[in-house]
Order: C-alpha cells, then structure tokens, then sequence
C-alpha cells in the first residue's frame, strides 16, 4: 500500500486516526519523561530550599484560588533580559516541593518566581489591597477580602501536610501537629505574604546568572 492510500485510510477511519494521534503523542511525550525520571538533579532540592511552612503552604493555595498564575509566571527564563529584570534563573531544584507547579505561561505581571525580600511585608499589604495606591498605573485587581478570612478557614492544615508528607515531603509528625497554632489568628493575606517572601530564595536577585 502506498503512503496516500493509508493516508487516506488513516484520515477516514476516526478510530485508526485516533490511534495514530496517541501512537505519535506519546512518543514526544516519552522522549521528555523518561530521560527526567533518571535524572537526579531535578528531584534533589536546592540546598537551601526548605519545605513551605504550614502558613506559607495556605498561602499558596490562596494564590491557587485567586488564580494569581493567569497574570503571573513564576519562571524566570535563561535569557539575559530576564535575568536583568528578575534575577537568577530558575531551576528545576527550587520547584522540588511545589505540587502542582505554578509556573504560569502569562505575563500580566512581572515574574514572581524572586519575588520573595523584594519588598517588605507592609508593601505587600498596601499592594493587595489596592495596587493603585503603590503604582499607581497598576492594572492588577484588588482583594480586600484577603485580610478579613482567616487562613485556615475550614481547620484542615493537618491533613494538607499530612497529603504531603506521605509524597514525600520531609514533615515530621510534631510539625504536623504544631501546624494549627502556627496559623491561629492569622488571615489569609498574611498567609498570602508569608508564601511570596518564601519564592526563590535560594538565590538572590543581585546573583546574576
Ligand atoms: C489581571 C492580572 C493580574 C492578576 C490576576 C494578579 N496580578 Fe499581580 N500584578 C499585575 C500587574 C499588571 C502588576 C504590575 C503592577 C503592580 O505592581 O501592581 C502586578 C504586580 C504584582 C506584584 C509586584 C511585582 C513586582 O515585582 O513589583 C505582586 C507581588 C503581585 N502582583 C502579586 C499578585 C498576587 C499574589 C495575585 C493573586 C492574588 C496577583 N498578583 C494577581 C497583574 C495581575
């Protein structure tokens, strides 16, 4: 049979062409996955990189729930006018104990990914509140309501850590039962702050490359 009779073929049978889609997806899928899972360095956390805390951990499921991500990426691309703006590019290292990643494809916003010591938390409490009152071109929503709901609202910060600690991620059982004094009392946006000064400390903006 010739190439254009199984094409034709391919193109009238919805079965067999979903067959070839799969067939041909999955080997660009292979040919990505299979050399990463052999590939220690993006499994070994940076040396610095520490888990989330359990306030920074509700913060950043805040930031999953205002869909922070569709203005915000949080990777910081290897080309010099990047590193320029935001600081040391980021590797797969400091995305360890990130599930699921927020990497982001949209740029709104700036790049967030070392965002964490640019400014001080009151900054951020001005910003959150309302962007236009620190820059004042601003196009970013506001979200008042962060700082009025607690962080932890339905109690189950200990179940959060315990999902991660059974991934794998280095919690111990103490730290798991010290999490809902370690959130009492605080709002959401504190818990939203406490999550962005942790991103991409384990370089510092004025690193470089
Ligand atoms: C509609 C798009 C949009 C959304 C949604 C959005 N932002 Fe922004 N953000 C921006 C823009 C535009 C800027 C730049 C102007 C400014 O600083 O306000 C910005 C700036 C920032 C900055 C300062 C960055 C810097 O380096 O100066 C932070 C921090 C930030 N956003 C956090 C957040 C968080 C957290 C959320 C979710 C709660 C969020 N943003 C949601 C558009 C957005």
């Amino acid at each position: 049979m010739n190439l254009l009779a199984l094409h034709k073929r391919i193109e009238r049978n919805s079965g067999l062409l979903i067959f070839g889609i799969l067939v041909v997806s999955s080997i660009g899928g292979l040919v990505q996955i299979v050399p990463s899972i052999f590939q220690d360095s993006l499994s070994t956390p940076a040396e610095q990189l520490a888990p989330y805390t359990p306030l920074q951990l509700l913060g950043r499921d805040v930031y999953i729930r205002e869909s922070c991500s569709s203005c915000h990426s949080q990777q910081i691309r290897p080309l010099l006018a990047e590193v320029r703006r935001y600081g040391p590019y980021s590797r797969a290292e400091e995305f360890v104990y990130d599930r699921p990643f927020l990497w982001g494809s949209k740029r709104t916003g700036p790049d967030l990914h070392r965002i964490g010591g640019k400014y001080t938390d009151d900054w951020h409490r001005v910003h959150m509140r309302n962007p236009r009152d620190v820059v004042p071109e601003s196009i970013m929503p506001a979200y008042p309501w962060l700082a009025q709901s607690a962080a932890d609202r339905d109690g189950s910060i200990t179940r959060r850590l315990g999902a991660l600690q059974r991934l794998g991620h280095p919690y111990s059982d103490e730290e798991i039962a010290a999490a809902p004094g370690a959130v009492d009392g605080k709002t959401e946006l504190d818990a939203l702050i406490a999550y962005l000064q942790s991103l991409g400390r384990t370089r510092t903006r004025e690193e470089g490359l």
